[in-house]
């Protein structure tokens, strides 16, 4: 009956019975300034006390960068603009001795040496570059590029392996930005984790299936602004500290960086979680090929930029972050 009635108002149905994914509460375990708040596209923990992140050339005037920051305590430690200069910068992941940066629509990335000094320039082969992750394990990227695809690139080549669509509840998903590889999530082995554009999720994929296994959300993580579905202010920025078993994560000019651990969510965020997803990814299934093409919003009227709601959620508990919570060595 219900399936009949989403039909009937023109919403996809979903293309086949799958399992829904496991549901998460992230709480939050301490909160650290994101200065700058700049337009964050990646985000990575290096040698476990530093993160490396990327920004995009938004607003109007700013300059995409590369940084290094203090895990401790998210103080800038080096940035640079080299390399990147008129490109819109996208997500970062790691290479065997330094850092790839994908770019927007220059169908480039550039390879950076472990101190940030500019080593190439290599053709990319996603015409819309979005997020970035690799797998060291088995050698290879991920890549999205704002559609509902997955790309596995070849790890020396960049070449394209495998291109398929991320699927959620059965339904293609799109839209999956700033990527993260979990080599074993919680027990479940290899994950990748992405934030989903316009929405404050963020999915696990099976990397052999494409398919999201687990699903949590950064509802009311900072300040919330309410053209975030047109996509300002997202939530963007992943980065997995394997030593804590927890979460690094922030968003496009967010104020704060927020470390993070999940725990299995109970019945009613479960269900709250699942209804959220299923209603998005329905909706959105149904226009493919219209939405979620682009990363930069165009500037909405200030009356309504002004108005930042204010819904803040405050660490659960504060730890400083140089006792019980620095990741292990
Ligand atoms: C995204 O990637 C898919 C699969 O490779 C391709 O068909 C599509 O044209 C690409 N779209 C954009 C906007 O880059």
């Amino acid at each position: 009956m219900k399936q009949l009635f989403i039909f009937a108002l023109g919403l996809a149905s979903p293309l086949h019975v799958a399992a829904d994914p496991a549901s998460y509460d992230a709480q939050i375990i301490r909160s650290l300034p994101h200065e700058g708040a700049p337009f964050t596209q990646g985000l990575e923990l290096v040698d476990h006390s530093r993160l490396i992140e990327t920004s995009g050339a938004y607003p109007e005037g700013t300059e995409s960068f590369i940084r290094m920051i203090d895990l401790k305590d998210g103080s800038v430690l080096q940035t640079t603009k080299s390399g990147l200069a008129g490109r819109f910068a996208e997500d970062v992941a790691p290479t065997a001795t330094g850092w790839l940066v994908a770019t927007y629509h220059d169908g480039k990335a550039v390879r950076f040496n472990a101190d940030l000094s500019v080593e190439s320039e290599v053709d990319y082969p996603i015409e819309e570059g979005w997020g970035l992750c690799r797998d060291s394990q088995e050698d290879r990227y991920f890549a999205t590029n704002g559609t509902e695809f997955l790309m596995e690139l070849d790890s020396e080549t960049l070449a394209l392996k495998r291109v398929a669509p991320v699927t959620c509840m059965g339904y293609k998903v799109p839209g999956l930005n700033e990527l993260e590889f979990v080599a074993d999530f919680n027990g479940k082995g290899p994950t990748v984790f992405g934030n989903l554009y316009k929405t404050r999720f963020v999915l696990g994929i099976d990397p052999s299936t494409f398919e999201c296994t687990s699903v949590f959300d950064l509802e009311g993580f900072g300040e919330q602004d309410p053209q975030e579905e047109y996509g300002f202010h997202v939530a963007n920025g992943i980065a997995y500290l394997p030593g804590s078993k927890t979460f690094l994560v922030t968003g496009k000019n967010w104020q704060n960086m927020f470390e993070i651990s999940l725990e299995a969510a109970g019945n009613t965020h479960r269900e709250k979680l699942r209804k959220k997803l299923r209603h998005f990814a329905s909706q959105t299934a149904s226009f493919l090929a219209t939405g979620m093409r682009s990363q930069i919003p165009a500037l909405p009227s200030t009356d309504v930029r002004g108005k930042l709601r204010v819904t803040r959620r405050e660490p659960e508990r504060a730890i400083a972050p140089d006792e019980s919570h620095s990741p292990e060595a």
